[in-house]
């Protein structure tokens, strides 16, 4: 079984991911961690795009759970001599890994990975694809903190156009039965998922998530003069006043703080589930790796 998108996951395994990522999330925070359930099995990483958070995530939940960890350092490969992904992708699967975790900028490049590898492949992002253990941890994020999903209006906003996360959230949150809405600039909205301002998304909205304006991404510069783009689109503290008393703030991070977040917002103490985002984000990776290797360890 790969991990490449949420649609490869059925009800009952994204249940399975949130209440054991749930489960982790209070396991992590013990002074004593000894399950070495992933014992013998060997993980490789291989990001060809830049991570903090996914990368380290990763790593870190393999290891928790006993696995040999090997992060390929794709600076120093032979992709720089000209190797061909697929070649890249034979000569892992050579090495005989138990899982491959890959972040790649071009889109659909995990699952034509996933054609040549005889282990599970878990998508880390893939250009403007998707992003789905991303949505599992902001899930199982907002599912911790609202006790639901269901019911919940969720605010999703900035650079649609461009956002694997909002891809992934809209498959998952919609799927979770949350009222979902998006909005951005319009040169960065996609047609299918809506519109609108970004006022009226905020207004009443119980989650407010805010996504990275991903600049390495633009074909053209947005143009805007410094703070434009937070007045127009971004989350201001005058914005958030608008949004329900018990609304909460997300980002997947990284954060382009005063562009479409002022900073003391993403640090809000009550407010913000930035910071537990990425504490749930190591539990949901442990969901997963376990999940995806369960056959491999009989
Ligand atoms: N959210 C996310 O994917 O962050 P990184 O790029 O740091 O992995």
């Amino acid at each position: 079984m790969h991990l490449l998108s949420i649609e490869d996951l059925s009800d009952a395994q994204i249940a399975t991911i949130l209440d054991e990522g749930e489960r982790w999330f209070a396991y992590n925070r013990q002074p004593r961690r000894n399950d070495r359930r992933l014992d013998g099995l060997t993980i490789v990483n291989a990001f060809f795009e830049n991570s903090t958070r996914t990368l380290l995530s990763f790593e870190i939940a393999a290891n928790r759970l006993g696995a040999q960890v090997v992060t390929m350092q794709v600076a120093h490969s032979s992709i720089k001599k000209g190797e061909t992904l697929e070649d890249t992708a034979r000569t892992l699967n050579a090495m005989r890994p138990d899982a491959l975790v890959i972040r790649h900028a071009k889109s659909g490049a995990p699952h034509d990975i996933s054609a040549i590898m005889d282990c599970p492949v878990v998508n880390a992002g893939d250009g403007i694809g998707e992003h789905p253990t991303q949505a599992l941890l902001d899930a199982a994020t907002i599912r911790q903190h609202f006790g639901r999903i269901g019911g919940l209006k969720i605010a999703i906003c900035g650079d649609i156009k461009h956002s694997r996360v909002a891809r992934s959230n809209a498959k998952l949150l919609g799927r979770l039965g949350a009222d979902l809405r998006f909005v951005g600039p319009p040169s960065l909205m996609p047609p299918e998922l809506g519109g609108g301002s970004i006022d009226a998304a905020v207004d009443g909205a119980n989650v407010v998530m805010m996504l990275r304006v991903q600049r390495e991404r633009l074909e053209d510069d947005l143009g805007d003069a410094p703070g434009e783009f937070l007045s127009r689109y971004g989350l201001t503290e005058a914005r958030f006043a608008k949004a329900a008393p018990d609304a909460v703030i997300m980002h997947p991070g990284p954060i382009n703080r005063g562009v479409e977040i002022e900073g003391p917002l993403a640090d809000h103490a009550e407010r913000s589930l930035i910071v537990r985002q990425v504490e749930m984000g190591v539990a949901v990776r442990m969901a997963v790796l376990d999940l995806l290797t369960a056959t491999r360890r009989g």
